[in-house]
């Protein structure tokens, strides 16, 4: 399998299953040094003119220091039979594990970020806004004691789509 870089507009995914089904691996950084960690909340579509993708980081995990700093980050969608590497990379924080020794996903620089081999697509992104999400700013109050009782809040990040790669 190699990847074939495509336009947004060429991809065929639905973003419902492909987000909160199949989830997804969040990666920034450098190839040096980058975190990655599962997600499974976030939106595809069109911001400010520009094919963006949304992803929604609680404080609280390793990879949001690394979403912090970024320019450049990285969505990774994989087949099926990496279910297990996905569950380990949203059960286990890079503070405390080497998330790629443990799953043997293989990291690859895609135009500056890092996404990995086995994915069947990798869009990269380049952050474009961030914001901290407020407690008080919720239309349905309970969906901040649902989620947000004692978990840290998450900030979003919208990201235009500088590529899509598909692995074909
Ligand atoms: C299926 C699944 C979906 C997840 N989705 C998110 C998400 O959208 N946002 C988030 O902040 N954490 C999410 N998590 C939790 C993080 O992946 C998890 O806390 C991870 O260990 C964080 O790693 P880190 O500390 O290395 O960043 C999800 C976990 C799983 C298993």
């Amino acid at each position: 399998m190699a990847f074939i870089k495509k336009r947004s507009g060429e991809l065929t995914c639905n973003p419902f299953t492909t987000i909160g089904s199949e989830w997804f691996l969040l990666t920034a950084g450098t190839p040096e040094q980058f975190n990655t960690m599962t997600c499974s909340w976030g939106a595809m579509g069109v911001m400010w003119n520009e094919p963006s993708v949304t992803a929604y980081v609680r404080t609280s995990r390793h990879t949001f220091g690394y979403m912090e700093k970024a320019g450049i980050f990285t969505i990774s969608v994989f087949p099926e039979e990496y279910r297990a590497a996905l569950s380990y990379c949203g059960s286990h924080s890079g503070r405390d594990f080497d998330k790629v020794k443990e799953t043997g996903l293989t990291p690859v620089t895609l135009d500056g970020g890092v996404g990995f081999a086995e994915a069947k697509m990798v869009l990269v992104c380049e952050k474009t806004y961030g914001q901290l999400m407020d407690a008080n700013d919720f239309a349905d109050s309970s969906i901040a004691g649902k989620f947000y009782g004692s978990d840290a809040m998450h900030k979003l990040y919208i990201g235009r789509i500088l590529a899509a790669y598909v692995n074909e």
